[in-house]
């Protein structure tokens, strides 16, 4: 059957990017949220990324018109109801997915399509705790998500090769680039990026070099758009320590290990861009 109506589940940074790109290929795109306030927060996103490429002369007014034609906010699961295909982007708790796949699944068709965008949780459990393991698998999208051209297309275990296909021509359809990774812990990006950016931080710890020093060699030296720590900041601190955790009990390998000063960053709160202060200070 062919994706017609998209939902997505969550309007944060990913699923606000999610829905935009979705919207902006001409797909009926419904996005949820758990209450008007953070929907009305979401959409204002979305509206903003739009204003800023008018703005900069890389979005058009007319496709400015289709995406906002195309999207719809709501609270409720039933507005799910006609969706073809469902992606999930909310927060990285196993239960707390499980329980929006239960409402997802109480109201979408027997066709419909659930893909999370979880950067590290295992998709195969997730599937399992549906009535239709073998149509769920993973997109896992890229920060800032109408900018990044990637989207990994992932394969659990019961994924059949019928919902792989249409998850990777769907993510041809929104004009990224799929690449297929099985449900391993941090899939291809994440498995060879997390050692990276925590080697960063490693650096930084032995005073290798000042943060600048070590972003500069990774830009200047490597072509890099923004060096490790500049990076880890704009993911955030947190998330890149709960990825590493996951990744360090699926493999248990050095490599994936948090550093210390990772950890100590977390617990004061020095998050990245998001807290106004992580590697660097933005107030
Ligand atoms: N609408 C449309 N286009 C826009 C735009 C908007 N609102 N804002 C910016 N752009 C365009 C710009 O015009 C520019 O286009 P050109 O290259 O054609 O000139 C391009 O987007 C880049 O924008 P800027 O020049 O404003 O900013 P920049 O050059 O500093 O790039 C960046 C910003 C894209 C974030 C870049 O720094 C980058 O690629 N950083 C790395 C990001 C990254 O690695 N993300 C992955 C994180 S890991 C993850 O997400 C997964 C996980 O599981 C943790």
């Amino acid at each position: 059957m062919p994706i017609k109506t998209v939902g997505v589940l969550g309007c944060g940074l990913m699923g606000a990017g999610i829905a935009q790109v979705s919207a902006a290929a001409g797909f009926k795109t419904i996005v949820l949220e758990v209450n008007e306030d953070v929907l009305k927060k979401g959409l204002g996103r979305i509206e903003k990324f739009l204003a800023g490429g008018v703005e900069k002369g890389k979005v058009t007014g007319e496709q400015r018109k289709t995406v906002l034609d195309n999207l719809s906010g709501t609270t409720k699961y039933a507005d799910l109801k006609d969706c073809d295909l469902v992606i999930e982007a909310i927060i990285e708790n196993v239960e707390i997915k499980k329980q929006a796949y239960a409402q997802v699944e109480a109201v979408v068709g027997p066709h419909c399509i659930i893909a999370s965008n979880t950067s590290s949780l295992c998709i195969t459990e997730l599937g399992a705790a549906t009535r239709r393991p073998d149509k769920v698998g993973g997109l896992h999208f890229f920060n800032p998500v109408p900018l990044m051209k990637l989207v990994e297309v992932i394969r659990a275990l019961a994924t059949s090769q019928q919902t792989h296909d249409t998850l990777m021509g769907f993510v041809q359809a929104i004009g990224k680039e799929p690449i297929s990774a099985p449900d391993k812990g941090g899939f291809i990006v994440n498995r060879l990026l997390v050692p990276y950016l925590l080697d960063a931080i490693r650096c930084l710890e032995e005073g290798l070099g000042t943060a600048q020093d070590i972003d500069n060699g990774m830009k200047l030296g490597c072509g890099h758009p923004m060096g490790p720590l500049a990076l880890l900041d704009f993911v955030g601190l947190d998330t890149t320590y709960y990825i590493a955790n996951i990744m360090f009990d699926e493999f248990r390998e050095q490599r994936f290990a948090p550093p210390p000063l990772l950890r100590r960053m977390v617990l004061a709160g020095h998050l990245g861009k998001k807290s106004g202060k992580g590697f660097y200070d933005y107030k």
